[in-house]
């Protein structure tokens, strides 16, 4: 993987303390969204940040009842139930969308399962699973929209990969590779996109307050609230960074550690991140049947 590519000036570790709460309906620049996995935790949020700062936003994920709640705080905010695994559902609903709202100026691709789990325990079904929804639905959403925001001359497509994408890490067989993948992703499309006038950005965070962390069983060093993750990817997504990455100590140690050979790599990364007597090794409490 690129350790610097010379994109540098483009990206940044936003480290501004977390804004005050009335930032939390500041006017937002896009008139019209898109955001999957918007029934929890990161997409909720954004739906809602990007709702109350006037765009008006569709928001995608299984939950239509928790979509239902997510409308109900927001008049900007409409459901489009959407199951990302569904072979055409996504191209469907990226249909209906255009239909009602117009094609949106953001698409924030936010629909995401994680897991981690000790690789002696590899379970096929789960990785396809994972790499279904953390990337093949990637493309499932982008394939229609490309060609429209390349016809339109704009857009804005954001990326959730995640800090566990940058190398390989304990535990992270199944989630770090759909990470990369996405990263890889992100890095190929704004290539090619950049001079059709569209923006992407990749988001890669280490560890956030929402249902998804909940389940972990094991340190989480860094752990970042939400209010302040949704902060830091809003002022990055402001400023069309391409990469919008926190909490700093872990950005940069994993950065550093990039640079390690093979050897140093495995040694330090065992020594920080290595299973902890009486911990279950990383394995989730009971989410999707993992026990
Ligand atoms: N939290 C972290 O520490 C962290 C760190 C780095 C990166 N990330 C990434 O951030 C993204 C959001 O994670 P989160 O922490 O906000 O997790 P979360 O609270 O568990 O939310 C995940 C969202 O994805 C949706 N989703 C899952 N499977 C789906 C499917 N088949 N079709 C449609 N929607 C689906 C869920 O909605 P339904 O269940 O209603 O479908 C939910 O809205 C993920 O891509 C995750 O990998 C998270």
């Amino acid at each position: 993987m690129a350790i610097d590519d010379g994109q540098s000036r483009a990206t940044a570790d936003i480290t501004s303390k977390s804004t005050a709460s009335s930032a939390h309906a500041a006017p937002v620049r896009w008139r019209s969204a898109w955001v999957t996995g918007a029934s929890s935790g990161i997409g909720r949020g954004l739906a809602l940040r990007l709702a109350r700062g006037g765009c008006r936003v569709a928001a995608s994920a299984r939950s239509a009842d928790k979509l239902g709640d997510l409308a109900g705080l927001d008049a900007n905010i409409e459901p489009f139930p959407l199951d990302v695994t569904r072979a055409g559902a996504t191209a469907d609903t990226v249909d209906d969308i255009v239909e009602r709202i117009g094609l949106p100026d953001i698409v924030i691709l936010s629909a995401g399962i994680g897991r981690f789990a000790s690789a002696s325990r590899l379970d096929a079904a789960y990785f396809r699973q994972m790499m279904t929804v953390n990337v093949i639905a990637v493309a499932d959403a982008l394939a229609p929209l490309i060609p429209q925001m390349i016809a339109r001359g704009s857009g804005h497509i954001v990326l959730v990969g995640s800090l566990a994408g940058y190398r390989g890490l304990p535990r992270a067989a199944t989630y770090a590779p759909s990470k990369a993948a996405v990263i890889s992703l992100a890095e190929c499309l704004r290539f090619d996109l950049a001079p059709k006038g569209i923006v992407v950005t990749m988001i890669n965070s280490g560890y956030v307050e929402t249902p998804m962390t909940e389940d972990f069983d094991f340190p989480l060093p860094f752990l970042v609230p939400l209010e302040t993750a949704l902060d830091k990817i809003m002022a990055g997504l402001a400023a069309e960074r391409f990469e919008v990455r926190f909490p700093w100590q872990m950005t940069l140690g994993l950065r550093l550690a990039r640079l390690l050979p093979n050897g140093s790599y495995h040694r330090v990364i065992t020594r920080v991140l290595g299973p902890r007597p009486g911990s279950r090794g990383g394995e989730p409490r009971s989410r999707d049947g993992a026990e």
